[in-house]
């Protein structure tokens, strides 16, 4: 029998409860950290670490411990990129101000972001977080579409204000989302046998059906193209299609929420949707957009935004400032100039590869998927999902110096996720290490 359903945040994390003073490694902070965020706090690891620096794919603890980054997607292009750095200080030295003047840094970052998005006419209108981008496209599709009713999957995660954590079925700790969000089983082999597009385009279907029964009118499909929260389901690259058809056909629209999988993590173009050979009506992105610099777009058709503006004003203090598009400018730059997507394609097969060899003959690794640089590994016993084991391996993969996270419905799947420009031998050391930690764990 499958364990229940985890909470995502609690896993692996520090708690004060069971966990003791100490489990820290630099004296006072973790009393004042208890101190000032109160019961929001959540901490990586029952042994929290200090970070002081980065640089590349590497991290270094005040207790002078380097770790390999694997867990983090927001410095895609490298922490402390260079050339991000100087970017933002050039303009930081230079004005700084909200998008109620005109500037150019701006309007040109718009127009090459524009330029990566599929055919047609979009706007783009920028603010700082992940949830900002989505609890927007969320608003203007309930406009455009008049409806209130969106489809997400079971364990989606889009956000953390009022709305998007409607959408977000991983949030809830009791509970469960309104009655206007549906939640579907995320587009797995185990959820919708061999044929994963059409079953999942089939609970799409139905989906917005029962909304319609009660009278819900669809207004949006919202979707993470690598059902990253949900465990990471990649493949077969296309399933999506029937599914967006399912949700046009049903009056929704389509918000491709590209915060995880965007700017070329899939190494399959800028693009998690792009694997799919699909056009969402709308886009939304954040966490690598600007390399850690809050910086987060939606984008929609003009139609669309034109309807939600008859109603409502908008206007983001920091979004869109030079600042930020200076620091998006400089990561698209890197993304090109250094050939990331190439390198996450590359690199990542390799490691999917090692991966996939560590686990023959291992039951307690079950299934390997990744597109590009974003991986998800399932552990098991004795065929079921595991999320303790899970929990070991990531202590014992932080023994050796790695560090990585985990996803999914229980809990049980390394979510892998290193830098764009993670090297060859960073892989390997990767899949050298995880070998190691499941030999020491049997
Ligand atoms: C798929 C997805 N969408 C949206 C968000 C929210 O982004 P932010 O934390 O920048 O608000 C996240 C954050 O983890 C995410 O993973």
């Amino acid at each position: 029998m499958p364990p229940e359903a985890r909470d995502i945040l609690a896993m692996n994390a520090f708690d004060p409860a069971a966990d003791g003073a100490d489990a820290q490694a630099s004296p006072g902070l973790l009393e004042r950290r208890r101190a000032n965020f109160g019961a929001a706090s959540v901490l990586f690891y029952r042994r929290p670490i200090e970070m002081v620096r980065a640089e590349g794919c590497r991290m270094t603890a005040a207790d002078g411990t380097e770790y390999l980054d694997f867990y983090n997607n927001v410095p895609s292009v490298g922490h402390s990129h260079p050339k991000v750095v100087e970017a933002v200080r050039a303009q930081m030295a230079v004005l700084n101000t909200n998008t109620r003047y005109l500037n150019a840094v701006t309007e040109g970052y718009i127009e090459r972001f524009k330029a990566l998005l599929p055919e047609g006419a979009w706007n783009v209108v920028l603010s700082c977080t992940g949830s900002e981008a989505n609890d927007l496209a969320l608003r203007v599709a309930m406009e455009a579409t008049g409806g209130e009713g969106v489809v997400v999957t079971e364990t989606a995660y889009h956000g953390n204000g009022y709305l998007t954590t409607q959408v977000s079925p991983a949030s809830w700790r009791k509970g469960a989302p309104p009655a206007s969000v549906r939640a579907v089983a995320a587009p797995s082999v185990e959820a919708y046998g061999e044929d994963v597009a059409g079953g999942f385009a089939a609970a799409v279907a139905e989906a917005f059906a029962a909304l319609a029964a009660e009278g819900r009118r669809p207004a949006a499909l919202l979707i993470d193209s690598v059902f990253s929260s949900d465990g990471v389901f990649p493949d077969p690259a296309g399933f999506l299609a029937p599914a967006v058809a399912a949700a046009r056909a049903a009056g929704a629209l389509v918000i491709a929420d590209e915060v995880q999988p965007g700017f070329g993590r899939t190494g399959a173009g800028m693009w998690g949707f792009a694997r799919h050979g699909i056009a969402p009506d709308m886009v939304t992105t954040g966490k690598p957009m600007a390399n850690g610099y809050p910086m987060a777009a939606t984008a929609a058709r003009p139609e669309h935004l034109a309807a939600f503006c008859e109603r409502f004003g908008y206007f983001n203090t920091f979004g869109g400032n030079p600042v930020a598009a200076a620091a998006g400018g400089a990561v698209l730059d890197v993304i090109e100039g250094e050939g990331l997507i190439e390198n996450a394609a590359r690199v990542g097969a390799r490691l999917k590869a090692g991966l996939e060899e560590a686990a023959a003959g291992d039951a307690r690794v079950g299934a390997v998927r990744g597109a590009g640089l974003y991986l998800g590994v399932d552990l098991l016993t004795e065929g079921a999902p595991d999320p303790a084991l899970a929990v070991r391996v990531i202590d014992g993969l932080r023994a050796r110096r790695i560090m990585v996270g985990a996803c999914g419905k229980y809990g049980h799947t390394l979510k892998i996720r290193p830098p764009l420009p993670l090297s060859e031998s960073e892989a390997d050391r990767f899949v050298a290490a995880f070998g190691e930690t499941l030999a020491e764990l049997s």
